[in-house]
């Protein structure tokens, strides 16, 4: 299938699923269930379940049984998003185009919404239809990645960061686990799925750290030449909240000429695989992305 019809199943399906997990009737913190529901069904690229189902896909693996891991991923990344929004981290008012949570629903039910985003995440994953010890590796890459030395140790270290002068090797610390960690989780998940082989294991792994790393130095410099239409999110977040960035470290010349290079070495990763013609677009899609 043609690499754009794919990733649109991909996002199609995922979205459905997604839609699926809220209960229709009024609770009675129905506002807190709303909170959720608005922001993880505001859109996004959705990346993160792409690389789920694709990698258990090239591994052989059924993508229906990856689909609640996918859903998994995708509510871990939208808490982490409510969260870094929040007036106490990076305090912005848009995001997937539409008002941040808490300034929709105000700070305390953000706050909650992605709390429970968290827990419902590996709900989820627990809830795919797959072998005990696939669903036990799932979840413990998930809790890595989620934990002190994942996501929450990179956003503790970017917030400590901000107004410092950081240098390359500092910057490196803090993407490895803020940005990067989720994709090279998605991606080892979605090998586990499909009880992939150790080697795939390493080559998902390389894809990954190549393909976040250059993932973040593109946000970096989407933060400073995009437009808020075309990205939905803020521009300029980075400057006002003093962020030592990608950008503000190499320039945007220096930026593109990395962003080339590590795509190049995600694609040489991706050929590890038999069937690698999706996982080399996306790549090239992701290199040259305007939101
Ligand atoms: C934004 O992630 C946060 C970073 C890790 C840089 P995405 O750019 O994947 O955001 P969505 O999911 O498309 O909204
Ligand atoms: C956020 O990085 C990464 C996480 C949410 C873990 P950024 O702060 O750069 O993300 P954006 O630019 O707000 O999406
Ligand atoms: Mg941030
Ligand atoms: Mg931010
Ligand atoms: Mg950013």
């Amino acid at each position: 299938m043609e690499f754009k019809k794919q990733l649109e199943q991909y996002r199609t399906m995922t979205e459905q699923a997604l839609a699926e997990h809220f209960p229709k009737e009024t609770l009675p913190y129905d506002k807190l269930v709303r909170s959720m529901e608005y922001s993880l069904m505001a859109g996004g690229k959705r990346l993160r379940p792409a690389l789920v189902l694709e990698f258990c896909r090239v591994c052989g693996g059924d993508i229906q049984t990856a689909l609640p891991v996918a859903c998994g991923v995708e509510m871990l990344h939208t808490y982490s998003l409510i969260h870094d929004d929040l007036p106490a981290m990076d305090n912005d008012e848009l995001r997937r185009g539409k008002p941040t949570n808490h300034v929709v629903f105000g700070e305390f039910t953000a706050t909650l919404a992605g709390d429970a985003l968290q827990a419902e995440a590996f709900a989820s994953v627990l809830s795919a239809p797959l072998p005990p010890e696939r669903l036990v590796k799932c979840a413990r890459i998930l809790a890595n990645v989620a934990g002190y030395d994942g996501i929450c140790g990179g956003q503790q270290l970017d917030m400590e960061g901000e107004e410092k002068p950081l240098t390359e090797a500092d910057l490196m610390e803090i993407h490895a686990r803020k940005t990067a960690a989720l994709i090279r989780g998605a991606c080892l998940m979605g090998v586990a799925c499909a009880g992939g082989t150790a080697e795939q294991e390493a080559a998902a792994v390389d894809y990954a750290e190549a393909l976040g790393l250059a993932f973040q130095i593109r946000d970096d410099m989407l933060d400073v030449l995009s437009t808020a239409e075309e990205l939905g999110k803020p521009i300029g977040s980075d400057a006002q909240e003093g962020k030592t960035t990608f950008m503000s470290l190499y320039g945007a010349e220096e930026c593109e000429k990395r962003i080339l290079a590590l795509t190049e070495q995600a694609k040489q990763a991706a050929r590890r695989f038999d069937d690698s013609e999706f996982l080399t677009a996306l790549a090239d899609s992701m290199a040259v992305r305007r939101s």
